[in-house]
């Protein structure tokens, strides 16, 4: 097994270079571990992990089903609702708030899903038992849920932020919204819009761009042939050095180093001092159900014990 050592003088400067692995050599010395691990016949073989695709429509599903090259397992059918990144709208319009709009033509069947013989779960605005109730009426498997877990007490978000998530959410005016820019990725991202955080427009103004974690970095070929990588949310000098359109850059939110950071004991170093930015579902009406008033609090079993209050979990056998 390959360790990574390293006999530099110990720094505490946090930009000097000697302090951080070498992406590119680390990730080597990775998948050198990996194949090591691969040769020696002692180690059991992994049977191969399921593999469930995330889709927005009916005609996606069937692609995956029928042209996959491997296996697909299911399906999660995420709607426009739902936290996190969303599947772009097929029209262009946009609304006066930033937001795809999404028409007729986004909604998948669900019967065209079902025909296709995999188990598959509905995710964004089901978090309710009568949901799980009508989504298994149309023959899913279950429901995906993430805000409601999300905003409950063993959720790893700051309690600052949590507190005032659920506080908002519980008297009816936290707003969430899906940008159609805020994301380096360029798909829509919902944003939960709290004051002090990247939402507000004077603490995104106020950051300096940087980007210290790179998770969402794309590679670009450089002058001399090489991969570079560049990120939309990266000082706009330095991206448009590196080729970046400045159209890209515009309004764009260094995600990554934002949600690590509104995460407790999250990525401390590189996050510590920085903005946070929250992401969660646009549907919350389950902080009624698990909340008795705006300062309360919830478990994660609260959770599970309510979506499974009308129709029981199935037995495993
Ligand atoms: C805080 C948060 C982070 C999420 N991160 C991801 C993610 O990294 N990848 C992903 O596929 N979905 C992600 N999601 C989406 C959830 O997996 C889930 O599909 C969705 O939240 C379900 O809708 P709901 O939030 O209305 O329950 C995230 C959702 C939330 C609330």
């Amino acid at each position: 097994m390959t360790t990574i050592t390293s006999d530099k003088p110990i720094t505490h400067d946090l930009y000097h270079p000697d302090v951080y692995f070498n992406r590119e050599l680390s990730w080597l010395s990775f998948n050198e571990r990996v194949l090591e691990e691969a040769l020696d016949d002692t180690v059991p073989l992994l049977e191969r992990l399921k593999f469930l695709a995330i889709v927005s429509h009916h005609a996606l599903a069937q692609v995956h089903a029928h042209k996959a090259t491997g296996e697909v397992n299911g399906f999660l059918v995420e709607g426009p609702l739902a936290g996190g990144h969303n599947a772009p709208a097929r029209g262009k319009e946009i609304n006066e708030k930033g937001e795809p709009v999404y028409g007729e033509r986004d909604k998948p069947d669900l019967a065209k899903i079902r025909d296709l013989g995999r188990p598959f779960w509905l995710a964004g605005g089901h978090a309710s038992p009568e949901e799980l109730h009508e989504a298994r009426g149309v023959g899913a498997a279950g429901i995906q849920v993430g805000s409601a877990f999300a905003l409950c007490d063993e959720s790893a978000l700051k309690d600052e932020i949590k507190q005032g998530l659920r506080r908002k959410s519980f008297d009816s005016v936290l707003q969430v919204t899906a940008s159609s820019v805020a994301s380096p990725s360029g798909f829509p991202f919902q944003v939960a819009q709290l004051e002090g955080t990247l939402s507000d427009r004077p603490v995104y103004e106020k950051r300096k761009r940087d980007c210290r974690l790179g998770y969402l970095v794309e590679a670009y070929k450089t002058k001399r042939g090489r991969i570079g990588f560049r990120c939309p949310s990266e000082p706009v000098l330095s991206y448009l050095k590196k080729g970046g359109d400045v159209g890209d850059a515009e309004g764009r939110v260094c995600i990554c180093t934002g949600l690590a950071a509104a995460v407790r004991d999250g990525q401390s170093n590189e996050t510590s001092d920085e903005a946070c930015i929250v992401t969660l579902g646009q549907e919350q009406s389950y902080i009624h159900e698990l909340m008795p008033s705006a300062d309360g609090s919830y478990s994660a079993e609260d959770v599970v014990s309510y979506l499974f209050s009308l129709c029981p979990p199935p037995v495993a056998h």
